[in-house]
């Protein structure tokens, strides 16, 4: 089976950019099929570092086709300010970027709408969303009647569509507020957007048409998700999630590719655990190993700059991520981070009420309520960052890798060591880590 899919396996940020950039090598398209511009995904290939936001990150290699297709959310200035940048670097976008017809656009009032829900929701109720107008926007596109399309923005009914649409959204958020709202009026939005349709009508498209062929035809083909599992609709952390199926199960909604096409799904998740806004975390470290990790991993946000909360491994959470999305294999990312650790805790099991569990809560004051049980290995206190064979790594990283594989039960196929392309091991073809333990001279 020709697709394959990157997907996040904890709350977002897992380096998914990275193995999506590493893994576009031999492929002819590269689809986003779910979310928007709350994601930031980061590649860096020696001294060129991309922060995209929209645009599949499988765009910086040449001669592949990336496809935006019915799932995601479309931001057109944040489309077009990535072009802007990416262009001066020897990316033209225009050829080789498609935006589906189907996916629903953010539009102004959904920015003031996130805003506006965020500041009505205090203390630890908070999601702490993005701010890019994503909630809103999927709400109107579930809700259907006050939803617009990409297709939508070049039909001549766009403007009248505008102009209904505002009159009702104007009241709502002035009602909300109890004054005047920031909406820009209609007039001004059907200029702004228009133009912005100006621009990207070379690119709006009809991508599962063009998926349908490339399945059909046998073209390689690459899906990357955005967010993390654990921040899936309907199966994370309710109510701190996205508003997309960020797991596996969202591929095949996202994108239009049937479900039994999709073959090999790679779960990316860090050596420890992050996540940015509000919601429960059992293994969270408000604490100096929480610091240092943060400032090890760089641990700020790519889209928000916000501070990433930081704590162990969780391995119920990723076990219960890993089976759900149906993850063949795992890229365990950011092993150089915990470096300098002489301890390493790994959440190996959760305490609900006193009692062991072993399933993963779906309900979010039990979550709340667990208390994780940790067991410790050692850490390996060297130097990683310039290990590109197993052979390369101390054997305590090796160990804790494979602990983590047997405690989440899926094979591990990359390591990475650092953010950079090059840093990254991938574990051989028909190499597991048992077998290489047992075989690597003491
Ligand atoms: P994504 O949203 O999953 O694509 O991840 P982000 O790009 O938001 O965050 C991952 C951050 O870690 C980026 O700054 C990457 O450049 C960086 N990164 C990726 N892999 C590694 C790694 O193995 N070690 C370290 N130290 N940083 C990494
Ligand atoms: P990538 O693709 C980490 C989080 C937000 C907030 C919640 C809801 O870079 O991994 P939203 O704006 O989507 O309504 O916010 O989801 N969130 C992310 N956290 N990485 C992301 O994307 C995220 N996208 C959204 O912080 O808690
Ligand atoms: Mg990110």
């Amino acid at each position: 089976m020709p697709g394959q899919c990157v997907i996040g396996l904890q709350w977002g940020d897992e380096a998914k950019g990275k193995l999506v950039d590493l893994l576009t090598e031999g492929k002819d398209l590269v689809v986003r099929y779910q979310g928007g511009a709350n994601a930031g995904h980061t590649v860096v290939i020696g001294d060129d570092v991309y922060k995209l936001h929209h645009i599949p990150s499988g765009i910086i290699n040449e001669g592949v086709l990336n496809l935006i297709t019915p799932g995601v959310v479309i931001n057109p200035p944040t489309i077009l300010e990535e072009m802007d940048m990416l262009l001066p670097r020897g990316i033209d976008v225009t050829e080789r970027l498609k935006l589906s017809q189907r996916a629903h656009v953010v539009m102004p009032w959904h920015v003031l709408e996130d805003k506006m829900w965020n500041q009505l929701v205090s203390g630890e109720d908070n999601i702490g969303t993005t701010l890019r107008g994503i909630g809103p926007c999927y709400a109107d596109k579930v809700g259907r009647s006050f939803a617009i399309r990409l297709g939508d923005l070049i039909q001549p009914s766009f403007p009248d569509r505008v102009r209904k649409i505002v009159e009702v959204k104007r009241k709502v958020l002035s009602a909300v507020s109890g004054g005047a709202s920031d909406l820009p009026d209609a007039e001004s939005i059907i200029e702004q957007f228009s133009a912005y349709a100006d621009r990207l009508r070379p690119m709006i498209a009809d991508t599962n048409h063009i998926l349908q062929n490339a399945v059909e035809q046998d073209k390689k083909i690459l899906f990357e998700g955005a967010q993390g599992s654990l921040l899936d609709i309907d199966h994370g952390t309710f109510p701190f999630v996205t508003s997309s199926n960020a797991s596996g199960t969202g591929i095949s909604t996202g994108s239009g590719v049937p479900g039994n096409w999709i073959g090999n799904i790679i779960g990316v998740c860090k050596t420890y655990a992050t996540r940015v806004g509000g919601g429960p975390f059992p293994t969270e470290q408000e604490n100096e190993t929480g610091q240092h990790i943060r400032e090890m991993g760089n641990e700020f946000g790519t889209t928000t700059g916000r501070p990433r909360r930081c704590g162990w491994f969780d391995a119920v959470a990723v076990r219960y991520t890993a089976r759900l999305s149906g993850v063949s294999s795992i890229a365990l990312t950011m092993v150089d981070v915990l470096s300098q650790l002489k301890e390493i805790e790994v959440c190996v099991g959760y305490k609900l009420d006193g009692k062991d569990i072993d399933y993963f809560p779906g309900n979010i004051d039990e979550l709340r309520r667990v208390e994780p049980v940790y067991k410790s290995f050692p850490g390996w206190q060297q130097d990683v960052t310039e290990a590109r064979t197993l052979d390369d790594l101390p054997t305590a990283a090796v160990s804790y890798a494979h602990e983590i594989e047997k405690l989440v039960g899926r094979p591990i196929e990359f390591l990475s060591v650092g953010p950079d392309r090059a840093q990254t091991i991938h574990v051989p073809d028909g190499v597991t880590l048992e077998d290489y333990l047992s075989k690597r001279p003491a």
